[in-house]
C-alpha cells in the first residue's frame, strides 16, 4: 500500500543533475587528461556552477546554464592550475552527453507504465536538456522537459517550481519531485511539493527548513514508495 504522504500523486518531476545524469561523467571521459585531478575538478566545477546560479540569482543578473557551467569550469580548472583550452571544450563537449545513472531509465519507464506523467524540471537550458535525454535515451519515458530558460532566474525560487505546476496541469500537492540536491530537494517542499530526496552521495541532511517526505538511496525504490 502506498504510504499516505505519497497517496494521490499525478506526475513525478525529476531534477535532471546529479539525479538522473551523472555529472562526475564528463570528467571521468577526460581521465586520460586530467589524470588524478579528475576528481577535484569535477568536485569543484559542480560546486562552483551551483554557487553561481544561487548568486547570479541574489544579484539578478541571470545568465543561462550553459554560461554559467562553462564560467564555473574556468574556475575550476585555474584552481588546479590547468590551462588548456582544448581540454576546456572537450569537457564541457562531454557536459552536454552526460550518462544517465542505471536507475533512471527504468525508473521512469515503470512510473509512465503506471499512469503517472513523467517531467524534468532543471536548471539547464532547453538545448542542454534535449541533447542530454537523446543521448541518454530517456526521451520516450518522458512527457516534458521543463527549463528554468522559462522563468530566467535559477532554483530554489518558487517560481521555477510553480512552472511545473502550470506546464503540467497537476496541482503542487499532487506532484511528487525528486532531486539528490538536498538543497533543492528543500526548495522543492517549501513551494509544496511532495518531495523524495535521492540521498545518492549519502550526504548529511541540510540545516534547512522543510524536511522531505522521504529518502531514498537511489532511484529504484521509488515505484514502490508511489505504489506502482
Ligand atoms: C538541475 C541542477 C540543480 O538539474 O542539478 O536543476
Amino acid at each position: 500500500m502506498t504510504p499516505a504522504p505519497l497517496a494521490d500523486i499525478s506526475a513525478c518531476v525529476f531534477d535532471a543533475y546529479g539525479t538522473l545524469f551523472d555529472f562526475n561523467a564528463a570528467a571521468e571521459r577526460c581521465r586520460d587528461t586530467l589524470g588524478d585531478k579528475a576528481a577535484p575538478v569535477s568536485a569543484t566545477w559542480r560546486a562552483k556552477q551551483l554557487e553561481y546560479t544561487w548568486l547570479r540569482s541574489l544579484m539578478g543578473r541571470h545568465a543561462d546554464f550553459w554560461q554559467v557551467t562553462g564560467e564555473a569550469l574556468d574556475f575550476a580548472l585555474a584552481a588546479q592550475d590547468i590551462e588548456d583550452d582544448a581540454l576546456h571544450a572537450r569537457l564541457l563537449d562531454c557536459y552536454r552527453t552526460l550518462d544517465a545513472y542505471p536507475d533512471a531509465k527504468d525508473t521512469l519507464a515503470r512510473l509512465r507504465a503506471a499512469g503517472l506523467a513523467t517531467a524534468i524540471l532543471s536548471n539547464g537550458t532547453p538545448a542542454m536538456l534535449d541533447s542530454a535525454v537523446e543521448s541518454a535515451g530517456l526521451g520516450s519515458a518522458l512527457d516534458a522537459v521543463l527549463s528554468v530558460e522559462d522563468v530566467g532566474i535559477y532554483k530554489p525560487h518558487p517560481s521555477v517550481y510553480r512552472l511545473a505546476v502550470h506546464r503540467l496541469g497537476v496541482p503542487a500537492e499532487r506532484i511528487c519531485f525528486m532531486s539528490s540536491n538536498g538543497w533543492d530537494a528543500r526548495g522543492a517542499a517549501a513551494f509544496g511539493f511532495r518531495v523524495v530526496w535521492v540521498n545518492r552521495f549519502g550526504q548529511q541532511p541540510d540545516r534547512l527548513p522543510e524536511d522531505p517526505i522521504a529518502v531514498v538511496a537511489s532511484l529504484d525504490a521509488l515505484p514502490e514508495l508511489l505504489g506502482c
